[in-house]
């Protein structure tokens, strides 16, 4: 997101999705009770466009932006070991009628995964398509009831350099915070992802419990949440305040309104040598454009 010459992306091999199937089937035959509670398979809800190939699982777990473990692409990958998943609590609270602190295995009890096949469309125009497991964040924004106050969500990474070095460097202000509209959260779309190809969702993807938004420019879905605040006003969020020129809060992916320093129009998808054209709100309009009606989008970009 800062200042980096486009890196040359890796023509890793696509993972076939046979593989994968296989590959889950596997896990469903190996790795016991324990994973199958905390993961049990659902329909997945496929992409649209019918070409689209998974992302290998080495692109996916290997070329990651989490500036608290580094700001190069494989950084996360090899740093994010030092981040202690367990024991980890969520607060939800702020504009709530029962705020509470849940404990991480609580929540995953409560509000099985299910797999998610999404594309996520970073800022810095490449892309992936992600198989997630996880869950709709409204069904555990439900469970807080929300006040008639609450308009806004925020959402609040851990802080604590000892696990993520990178936060000893002031490249963000921390611990990275991220928002959303109210119904924007409260969406189907919205998840809380908490595991990817059927596994539990690796450190360098946010774990233990990371959000996902796949109408939105990645740096949205903010990782490694450890606090979700249910606001009036529209909360701050980490790329806004450094960048609020280039950063809006709505983050909207959007063709038609190019980042200040580079076009919007076009994507590398990982794994593929061709770009190909963005779609508006990432390809998902006809299933979010209705939250945006008679918004000026270029205005709240
Ligand atoms: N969350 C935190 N806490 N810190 C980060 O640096 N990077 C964001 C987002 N969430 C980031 C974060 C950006 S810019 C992107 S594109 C996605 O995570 C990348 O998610 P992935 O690495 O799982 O593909």
């Amino acid at each position: 997101m800062l200042i980096r010459s486009a890196p040359d992306i890796r023509s890793s091999e696509i993972t076939d999705e046979s593989l994968y199937w296989n590959r889950r089937k596997f896990i469903g035959a190996s790795a016991g009770a324990a994973l199958a509670a905390l993961m049990p398979v659902a329909p997945s809800v496929r992409p649209k466009r019918q070409d689209e190939k998974l992302t290998s699982y080495d692109d996916v777990t290997g070329y990651n932006n989490f500036y608290e473990f580094g700001v190069a692409k494989d950084d996360p990958k090899r740093n994010a070991h030092t981040l202690r998943t367990r024991p980890w609590t969520v607060a939800v609270e702020g504009e709530v009628h029962k705020p509470k602190v849940f404990d991480i295995d609580e929540i995953l009890k409560k509000h099985p995964s299910e797999e998610r096949v999404y594309r996520l469309r970073c800022v810095e125009a490449w892309s992936m398509v992600i198989p997630w497991m996880g869950f709709s964040l409204s069904s555990l924004l439900k469970e807080v009831e929300p006040t008639s106050q609450a308009k806004y969500v925020q959402f609040v990474t851990l802080h604590d350099p000892e696990q993520m070095p990178g936060q000893r460097r002031a490249v963000l202000p921390w611990p990275y915070m991220e928002g959303l509209r109210l119904d924007e959260a409260m969406h189907p779309l919205t998840i809380l992802a908490t595991g990817l190809y059927g596994e539990v969702l690796p450190n360098q993807n946010g774990a233990p419990i990371r959000l996902v938004v796949p109408w939105k420019y990645g740096f949205k879905s903010i990782k490694s949440i450890v606090m979700i605040r249910l606001t009036e006003q529209e909360p701050p969020t980490s790329w806004n305040q450094v960048l609020p020129h280039e950063y809006g809060f709505y983050a909207n992916v959007n063709p038609d309104v190019d980042h200040p320093r580079w076009s919007q129009k076009r994507e590398r998808r990982l794994g593929r040598f061709r770009k190909q054209e963005t779609l508006l709100f990432n390809g998902y309009a006809d299933q979010v454009s209705h939250l945006y009606a008679g918004m000026d989008l270029a205005r709240y970009y």
